[in-house]
């Protein structure tokens, strides 16, 4: 079984992740940023966007617990891991796949944030605001969706479609 329809193309996500490294580039100009990579729906997005800025970074990893439906969830997500533990004076952006009720994102925030960095920004490809339990501020977005089921570059359905090399909406049927 393949996913429906392709929602963004191979083309259309190369050329807005060239245009977000631009930006990055530019706005951290002679700063080396660290790019925080989060488990696993961003490993795709990540690298191809480390690739795509000119600047020197470093590259850490993070991964936040998953849980099954996040529109029962009582509005936590925990922190499960992250490679480095303390971002004292470090210009931080944290690299998300998709933003959705937002609450993997706020643990992961407040997590970095109690470590005083210099600066904390996040950029996502992928943005469904339909979906927010806890409002988050996106510096760098990809693409705005509708409220549909996606998979593909780093996106899966029980762990399967992230070497997609585009976003498509998955068929209702195969999601139950
Ligand atoms: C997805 C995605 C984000 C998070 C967004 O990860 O990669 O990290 O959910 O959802 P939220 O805004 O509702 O918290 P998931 O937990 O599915 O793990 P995965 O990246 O390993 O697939």
């Amino acid at each position: 079984m393949s996913p429906i329809r392709t929602l963004i193309s191979e083309a259309e996500i190369k050329d807005r992740v060239r245009q977000i490294g631009a930006e990055i580039s530019k706005d951290y100009n002679a700063r080396t940023p660290t790019l925080v990579c989060v488990l696993k729906g961003s490993i795709i997005f990540f690298a191809d966007l480390i690739r795509v800025i000119t600047l020197d970074v470093n590259c850490e990893f993070a991964q936040t617990s998953s849980y099954n439906d996040k529109t029962v969830s009582s509005g936590e997500a925990k922190l499960v891991f992250n490679s480095k533990l303390n971002f004292k004076n470090i210009d931080v952006i944290i690299i998300e796949d998709i933003i959705d009720t937002g609450l993997s994102l706020t643990s992961l925030i407040a997590e970095i944030q109690r470590t005083t960095p210099a600066s904390l920004k996040v950029c996502s490809l992928l943005n469904k605001p339909s979906r927010r339990i806890k409002p988050v501020r996106i510096d760098y977005l990809g693409f705005e969706i509708e409220n549909h089921f996606v998979v593909g570059y780093g996106l899966d359905h029980a762990q399967k479609y992230r070497n997609l090399p585009y976003i498509a909406i998955l068929d209702p049927n195969e999601i139950r």
